[in-house]
């Protein structure tokens, strides 16, 4: 799989996640497509996401509806015009999957097979399609196994994105650097998609894989695209809290289906954040859980679902009761120990509806894509449909666009000539660990404008110290994570000072506006 056999690609796909895969199947089957991606295809976040895809189906539920409660979760922020068009998508979006073949969960209502839905914060239905609680690993599976049968489509594996190639006027191609055979490869393309995931990874505890490191986001910034929302950093109430299981999430559906938040005396808590209870926005339960735990000096709280019978949790959450089991908790007899941890990146590369950047011929689509569907806080499940209504949209612009006729562009190779290896790489290790705590301590759940101030000036040290490195050293794939890492923290805390009130998932105790988060009770 990992073999060059297309040399020149009409269109380069940086990422194999639900974003990716779904626009190369989506563009038509003339145009030669090259997709890379750090490690094996199915490492990313895609493959993990648990919960599901939302799109309206019930009777009693409505377009306007999910379309109101996206707008409600993103406070304001978001684009009425994008919201509107993701969601009427997103009932289209879903039946292509099904016509691929993903299984999504069924059961018997009425006398009638029917979707089972989940409900999860923000939403006022249940629209959640899934699969079970893996619902990623279907979506994943079906769009390889269908890639995997183009003949138009190459994938290269361990393959690196270190930076595109543009002539100030448009992007011409993309550096490749494999991680096996440490070479840098130099491919031009007539459109260069970025689907590279979120940046969750710039923080010390997250539910994301290392793939996750912002590199679409870093990549676009360097080449002089815009970025916003990027203090939007959402953070998932409930990761089990075990030394050894620090990202294992414990889907929202599991507080859909009655799970309560807990204090460690057994008494329930939401209820004085939010009207909603568990299942108000997720800005808003993490940052309750946040608050309790501050308040009692408590390292952790817990998740029940536990009055639930047996057989229903063993036949909803599947996966989840076993890893559980596997960590010492059986979630059918006992409250689960539970912390937040980074998630989502609601910012990120500003794109129009078809993921165009302002760099033409170079689009974003998928997590790094800052569309204007979330605003500041991006409601559970419609991330996976972002990205199938994204790829669909930069499907039909990239083939209604693309020149075939013209040239690809001759471009200068890679030089390393000037570079040599590296004699102190634990440089990299020791930065990226400073990295990920102070985005955690400094500008996590909860800011401060010192707090702030603080992450700043060591971002600047940072910004220097791999700077002088890059120049230096050959480059590695720690290294190039690093030097993206190091780009998003700072597009975080610069955007974070900007921002001077609380609003969705920027909460900054020295805002004077102080909208949010006052307990109910208080
Ligand atoms: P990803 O799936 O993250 O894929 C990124 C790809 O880019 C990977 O192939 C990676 O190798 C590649 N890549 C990255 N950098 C480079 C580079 N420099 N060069 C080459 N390749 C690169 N959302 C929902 O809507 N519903 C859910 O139920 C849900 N549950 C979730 C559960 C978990 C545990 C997590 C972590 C997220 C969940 N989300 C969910 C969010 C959702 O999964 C992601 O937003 C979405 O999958 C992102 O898809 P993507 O294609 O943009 O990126
Ligand atoms: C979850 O299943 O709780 C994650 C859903 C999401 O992030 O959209």
């Amino acid at each position: 799989m990992s073999k060059l056999k297309i040399t020149d690609p009409d269109v380069l796909i940086i990422g194999t996640g639900a974003a990716g895969l779904s626009l190369a199947l989506q563009l038509p089957r003339h145009l030669k497509i090259i997709m890379v991606c750090k490690n094996t295809p199915n490492e990313g976040a895609t493959y993990y996401a648990q919960g599901g895809i939302a799109a309206v189906q019930q009777a009693q539920d409505s377009i306007e509806s999910h379309i109101q409660d996206t707008l409600t979760a993103g406070c304001g922020l978001s684009n009425p015009e994008v919201v509107n068009f993701v969601v009427e998508q997103a009932p289209k979006s879903v039946q292509w999957l099904i016509e691929l073949g993903v299984k999504f969960t069924q059961e018997q209502q009425d006398g009638e097979l029917k979707y089972h839905l989940n409900q999860e914060g923000g939403h006022s239905h249940r629209r959640i399609f899934h699969a079970k609680d893996a619902t990623g690993k279907a979506v994943s599976k079906t769009l390889m196994q269908h890639v995997l049968e183009r003949d138009n489509i190459e994938i290269l594996e361990n393959t690196m994105a270190v930076d595109v190639i543009t002539d100030q006027t448009r992007c011409l191609g993309a550096y490749l650097y494999n991680n096996k055979t440490d070479t840098v490869t130099t491919l031009s393309a007539r459109a260069v998609v970025l689907a590279t995931g979120g940046a969750s990874r710039v923080y010390l505890y997250s539910t994301n894989p290392d793939v996750s490191s912002g590199d679409g986001i870093a990549i676009a910034a360097r080449a002089g695209c815009k970025t916003n929302n990027m203090e939007f950093n959402q953070f998932h109430p409930t990761c089990l809290y075990h030394p050894q299981a620090r990202t294992l999430l414990l889907t929202e559906a599991i507080r859909g289906e009655g799970g309560k938040l807990l204090l460690p005396n057994g008494e329930p808590f939401m209820h004085r954040y939010h009207e909603r209870a568990e299942l108000a926005p997720r800005d808003v339960v993490a940052r309750a859980i946040d608050a309790e735990m501050k308040r009692s000096g408590l390292e952790c709280v817990y998740l029940d679902i536990s009055h639930k019978p047996y057989q229903f949790i063993k036949e909803h959450f599947p996966n989840l009761y076993e890893q559980c089991l596997t960590y010492g908790f059986d979630m059918a007899k006992q409250a689960l120990p539970i912390v937040p941890a980074a998630h989502y990146t609601c910012g990120g590369v500003q794109t129009d509806l078809y993921g165009q950047t302002d760099l033409p011929s170079l689009y974003a689509i998928g997590e790094t894509a800052s569309t204007g569907l979330h605003g500041a806080n991006r409601m559970a499940s419609n991330s996976l449909l972002e990205c199938l209504v994204f790829a669909h949209s930069c499907a039909k612009h990239i083939t209604s666009t693309i020149d075939l006729d013209a040239p690809l562009a001759q471009l200068i190779p890679w030089d390393a000539s000037k570079v040599i290896n590296s004699d102190e790489a634990v440089v990299i290790t020791h930065n990226w660990n400073e990295l990920r705590h102070f985005m955690w301590d400094y500008v996590g759940i909860v800011r401060s404008n010192k707090r702030l101030q603080r992450a700043q000036a060591r971002i600047n040290l940072l910004k220097q110290e791999v700077q002088d490195y890059y120049s230096q050293y050959h480059i590695t794939r720690d290294f190039l994570e690093l030097r993206n890492l190091v780009i998003v923290a700072d597009l975080i805390i610069q955007q974070a000072i900007k921002r001077k009130e609380n609003i969705g998932l920027h909460y900054n105790i020295d805002a004077i506006d102080e909208t949010v988060d006052k307990p109910l009770s208080a």
